[in-house]
């Protein structure tokens, strides 16, 4: 890894310490979403190894159905310690890895699921890379991402949103050139704006 991606790395998760305090009560109530649905998207049969990138605070963790397994990561301790506390009908582990550097043998997941992680992820690239192996072949990457509009306001704002651990917008139809991701859905989803639900196959 580049001595810049560590740093960003490092930086992320001192911000994510801080915000692991007020995740919960004060972030997840203004960029809210309906997790049931987007878990739905991922279209889940028994059995299902599922790998969820960036878990944070594990705020999608109690909609998961009972019958399948779910690996949740995320480079904060702060962020999982949280996570450890959600209710939850699957079995669920949680560990602290990079998801630009997954520890997993080829094939280990039918589906994976990113909900505001990916545009915080330093090198969302490397994740998509990493998420081709270990995901089957015909399995399902599941994103929820919200992007910042293209006003000059936004524009100006896309540096704050950075420093608070907002990540930075990114192109899905660059990110998988050269990857063997398919795109097979990109389109608005919940009540914010800019939010999108984007779903990929892995061919
Ligand atoms: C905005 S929070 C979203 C948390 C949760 N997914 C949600 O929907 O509430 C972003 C999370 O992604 C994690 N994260 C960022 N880059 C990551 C990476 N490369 N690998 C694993 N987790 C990462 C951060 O530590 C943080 O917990």
């Amino acid at each position: 890894m580049d001595k810049n991606q560590t740093i960003i790395k490092q930086y992320l998760r001192l911000i994510y310490t801080f915000w692991a305090k007020f995740y919960d009560n004060y972030v997840e109530p203004r960029w809210k979403f309906d997790r049931r649905k987007a878990i739905e998207f991922l279209q889940i049969n028994t059995g299902d190894r599922i790998l969820e990138i960036g878990v944070g605070t594990g705020l999608n963790l109690p909609f998961y159905p009972q019958d399948c397994t779910v690996i949740g990561i995320d480079i904060s301790s702060a962020m999982l310690q949280k996570a450890k506390q959600k209710p939850h009908q699957a079995e669920i582990t949680l560990q602290k890895i990079d998801g630009q550097h997954l520890p997993f043998p080829h094939n280990s997941f039918d589906k994976a699921l990113a909900t505001y992680a990916l545009r915080v992820s330093p090198h969302p690239k490397k994740v998509l890379q990493e998420l081709n192996r270990v995901v089957t072949k015909g399995g399902i990457f599941c994103i929820v991402d919200r992007f910042k509009g293209k006003s000059i306001i936004s524009w100006l704002q896309n540096p704050f949103f950075f420093l608070i651990g907002g990540g930075w917008n990114y192109n899905i139809n660059k990110l998988i050139t050269g990857t063997s991701w398919t795109l097979v859905h990109d389109k608005p989803f919940g009540t914010k704006r800019n939010t999108r639900l984007i779903i990929l196959r892995n061919d």
